[in-house]
């Protein structure tokens, strides 16, 4: 192509795609004093004067030095390969930031299909001899991969990009695909963050503008549980209220009949029933941890807190209990009053319960049956035989030493496993098996603590803690333990632990 001595004055600079860099000029104008110009700038010819298509800074260098003329190849001027021309050319030179350079890949793919030597990506046209993503990327002595990523940031919201495009941030590649990444909400708040203070990181920003705009990821499912549960803390005591779950439990718990003292209360002047949960401890954990319409199960159910709190939180229950009062006591208050939660409308039978007068370490009517409940949770007798429930040698309050009592909660947290679901951590997807547990002290044998026994056998069998909620208890007979407790320094035990596993695949 013939060269040709043009007039600086000539010259008309349009479309620039990228600034000019006065330092980059400056070092151009000396070395063009020194040894002259190597490449030639293109131009076109256009009316009276020419159009620059790539060199401006070796044009904006001859100006500097005040030269009238620069050397120049003339092409024929069609602005789409003026284009091209002047765009090709910055991607080669290495001084594009990411938002640019993006830019610049965009530009001329559309210039490239646009001349038709590009195939459109996804249409059925006919693409032999089409320049390929393959080739472009090559061009550019890139990877394919590397290729995508850098086209990616020109996905980035185009006021986003006016925002950032002329800050550092714009030369991290990875940082501007992660923002182009984003939604828009997210963009934008990214930009006012480090437009408002450069010295802050790009990930500090990030995570800043994620914070601030996490509310907008709460489901109204959640938002509406968050209300209910309130926090749900490692640590959490829970008061009676004085509703209509409190009074249905009261049905129970406090029918005289099925009043059992306990063996040393108040030196045996007193009658104490047995514990009960607080129904509100029942309430919360079922709430939180299942669904309406879930299936759960308490397979040592007493005198059915959880139950009776289960069903009236529109969860169908099934019940396992050696006491056969204690499950037509629970009967009672769930057909007087409780609504049945009917899974098949045209069933006129009652289907929200199942109570099973049976052992609830062995399970045998499940005893085929695997993934079918949704939600365990249950209070087993506390070692030691602290309290007498029944005279059933099946009941593990009849158990006397930790070897064999351990031995049949490892048989019974077998079964749960193989009935409970399967959990999925990714998906969010919960199915707990709750055990509400607690400690002895016995003497000079020190502290048994079913919590650590127990997670322990979880482990073994193949369980997941998932978590551990500790419930804090009102201290019960307190003058009579406080002194003992100073005596022998030791705490009050005022905590019981909710160990919560999941099974994962
Ligand atoms: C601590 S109580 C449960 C109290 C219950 N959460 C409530 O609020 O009333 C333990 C219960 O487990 C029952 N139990 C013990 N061993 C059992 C077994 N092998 N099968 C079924 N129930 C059993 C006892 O009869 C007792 O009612």
């Amino acid at each position: 192509m013939e060269l040709v001595d043009i007039p600086v004055a000539d010259i008309k600079v349009l479309n620039r795609l990228r600034k000019t860099d006065p330092h980059k000029i400056g070092e151009l104008a000396e070395s063009i004093r020194d040894i002259n110009l190597l490449h030639p700038i293109a131009v076109a010819e256009k009316d009276d004067h020419y159009v620059l298509l790539s060199g401006e800074h070796r044009l904006s260098a001859f100006k500097l030095l005040e030269r009238p003329t620069i050397p120049c190849v003339v092409r024929e001027n069609n602005p789409l390969i003026n284009q091209l021309v002047e765009v090709s050319e910055n991607l080669c030179s290495n001084r594009l930031n990411a938002i640019e350079e993006s830019n610049a890949i965009v530009m001329r793919e559309q210039i490239l299909i646009k001349l038709g030597r590009k195939a459109v990506v996804g249409s059925n046209q006919y693409t032999e001899g089409k320049i390929t993503n393959a080739e472009l990327s090559n061009q550019l002595g890139i990877s394919r991969r590397v290729y995508q990523y850098k086209k990616q940031v020109a996905n980035i919201n185009p006021k986003v990009q006016a925002m950032l495009g002329e800050t550092k941030f714009a030369n991290s590649m990875m940082d501007m695909v992660k923002l182009s990444k984003q939604t828009v909400a997210v963009q934008k708040a990214v930009a006012q963050i480090l437009v408002a203070s450069p010295t802050t990181t790009f990930k500090q920003a990030f995570i800043t503008a994620k914070l601030r705009l996490i509310p907008d990821a709460w489901s109204e499912e959640n938002r509406k549980l968050r209300e209910e549960i309130q926090l749900p803390k490692s640590i959490m005591k829970f008061d009676r209220k004085k509703d209509k779950l409190n009074d249905i439990c009261r049905t129970v718990s406090h029918n005289e009949e099925l009043r059992r003292p306990k063996k040393k209360a108040l030196f045996g002047t007193n009658v104490v029933s047995n514990y009960t949960m607080l129904p509100e401890h029942s309430r919360w954990f079922i709430k939180y941890f299942s669904n309406e319409g879930d299936l759960i199960c308490d397979n040592t159910c007493g005198r059915g807190t959880n139950i009776i709190a289960g069903a009236y939180e529109k969860r169908k229950v099934i019940g396992f209990d050696l006491n056969k009062n204690n499950l037509d006591c629970i009967k009672e208050a769930l057909d007087n009053y409780i609504e049945p939660v009917q899974t098949q409308p045209t069933s006129s039978e009652n289907v929200n319960y199942e109570l099973i007068h049976d052992c609830g370490v062995e399970m045998v009517k499940f005893k085929e049956a695997s993934n079918m409940i949704d939600l365990f949770i249950n209070d087993i007798p506390y070692i030691l035989s602290a309290e007498k429930y029944t005279d059933d040698p099946r009941d593990l309050c009849n158990i006397k030493d930790l070897d064999g009592f351990y031995e049949r909660v490892e048989v019974m947290m077998k079964n749960m496993k193989r009935l409970i679901k399967t959990s999925n951590y990714e998906e969010g997807v919960i199915k707990p098996i709750i055990m509400k547990v607690g400690s002895q002290r016995r003497g000079n044998k020190g502290l048994m603590t079913m919590d650590t026994d127990i997670e322990m056998i979880g482990r073994k069998i193949g369980l997941t803690l998932h978590d551990k909620i500790i419930n804090e208890l009102r201290p019960s007979m307190q003058s009579y333990i406080i002194n003992t407790s100073f005596q022998k320094r030791f705490t009050m035990k005022i905590m019981e632990t909710n160990l919560i596993f999941v099974k994962y695949e």
